[in-house]
């Protein structure tokens, strides 16, 4: 897929936000929890969200889609989700917990690299066997085994947000009460514990860094509307910004976006709040900013890319730490493709502002990255080229007619 987007917009008018990809990918693997029927509604149709869908049809379970509702209902037979799925995506980690919870045994091809770093999944194996399960590896596959989960004191080296999710629903049943210290924030997880509470389970302390789970026998059935999408809603306020333009950002949470809010506001865009909107404008020019990206609500690694983007056309230098993964900066050399000059120093990128960015033939890595170049695009003086499109789409439904119902012009082809 390739997008071929026209330079020199100046986004104008309002976007809607749709559920948030990283909310809904682990509640997809919660509804394993029970074989009643769950729905989740207002579910972008977006290709992480189908390939979860798939993955869970292969465990026996029937998913229906019809608009934006997914509905699960079924008993969950399988304890191996297909390899051909497990390696498209990441978050099919996610499973793991749900199944060993439900099953007592679960087999997962290990992760392969992928574009933004290793990625290893060893403090969700060791949230496992605290729980007491046995984990082996298996010619290249994981298996736990667990004839009964009991609850456990676990303590997480790093606040994994994939981690601290896939312990929660694994001691969402066992028997006994689970503590997670040093536990991921991010509202996603706070989702995650409304959803499973919603079904009869009982965590409490999700948003804190110590979160209880008291382990139940059953969990039933639900109906549930995830949160709105704080990073597609972060990338529209940037695409915004560095187009010069005004638009209002709706369905939003704005306590979900104060890191981003407070970035944009100190380079010098204007920023009006509603309670489920808000609103960027930016006419003045783009001051210069420092960053590190931090687990939430630090500043978010999702939202580095799309800001490197901007700030590539600040007055001044700007700094960009990445603190999270270990290679997320596979945006720079297209960027500097396009004209930006920017240098990598170890996790350290140092943008020194041009004047313009100039349209060329690039190439997305990864999904952010490739958001980042969309914005690029944008702002470039001609016709930029983005190869590999398909990867925006992964976490974004319908960035094109979103962008061009603002003044933008994107073919997709
Ligand atoms: C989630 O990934 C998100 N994905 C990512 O969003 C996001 O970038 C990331 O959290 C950080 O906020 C989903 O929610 C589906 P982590 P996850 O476990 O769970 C290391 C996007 O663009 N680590 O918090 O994989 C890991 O290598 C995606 O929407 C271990 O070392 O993130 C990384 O360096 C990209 N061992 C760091 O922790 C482990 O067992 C953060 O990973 C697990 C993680």
């Amino acid at each position: 897929m390739e997008m071929i987007i026209s330079g020199k917009a100046t986004l104008i008018g309002e976007v809607e936000v749709s559920s948030s990809k990283n909310a809904i990918l682990p509640i997809l693997a919660a509804s394993l929890l029970t074989d009643e029927k769950v729905e989740v509604s207002k579910v972008p149709i977006i290709k992480d969200v189908i390939i979860i869908s798939k993955l869970i049809e292969e465990l026996g379970v029937r998913v229906e889609l019809n608009k934006n509702c997914l509905s699960f209902q079924g008993k969950l037979i399988s304890t191996q989700p297909p390899y051909e799925l497990v390696r498209q995506i990441r978050a099919s980690f996610l499973v793991m917990g749900p199944i060993l919870a439900r099953k007592g045994k679960v087999r997962v091809a290990l992760p392969g690299g992928c574009a933004i770093g290793t990625r290893p999944i060893d403090l969700h194996l060791k949230g496992f066997q605290a729980l007491g399960a046995d984990i082996s590896l298996n010619s290249g596959d994981v298996v736990a085994k667990a004839s009964q989960l009991i609850g456990a004191h676990i303590y997480l080296d790093y606040p994994s947000v994939g981690a601290t999710e896939n312990i929660i629903m694994a001691a969402s049943m066992a028997s006994g009460t689970s503590y997670i210290e040093n536990a991921a924030l991010e509202p996603e997880i706070v989702d995650l514990a409304n959803f499973i509470n919603s079904m009869g389970g009982k965590v409490t302390g999700a948003g804190t860094n110590v979160i209880k789970i008291k382990g139940v026998k059953d969990l039933h059935g639900v109906s549930y509307t995830p949160i709105p999408d704080r990073i597609e809603a972060g990338t529209y306020m940037v695409a915004v910004a560095a187009t010069g333009g005004d638009a209002i950002i709706k369905n939003i949470v704005p306590e979900h976006l104060k890191a981003i809010t407070a970035k944009l506001i100190e380079s010098g865009a204007e920023i009006t709040e509603g309670k489920d909107y808000l609103r960027v404008k930016r006419e003045s020019r783009i001051k210069p900013v420092y960053i590190k990206t931090l687990p939430y609500p630090g500043f978010p690694t999702d939202m580095q890319a799309q800001f490197m983007s901007y700030l590539s056309l600040s007055l001044g230098t700007s700094v960009i730490s990445e603190s999270v993964f270990e290679n997320r900066f596979m945006h720079v050399q297209e960027l500097s493709r396009m004209g930006a000059d920017i240098k990598i120093e170890g996790k350290t990128a140092i943008i020194r502002g041009v004047k313009k960015l100039t349209g060329a033939n690039i190439k997305a890595t990864d999904l952010r990255a490739g958001a980042a170049l969309v914005i690029a695009g944008l702002t470039a003086q001609g016709e930029t080229v983005l190869l590999n499109s398909e990867h925006v789409d992964r976490g974004y439904e319908n960035i094109a007619p979103k962008l061009n119902a603002m003044g933008a012009s994107i073919k997709v082809i």
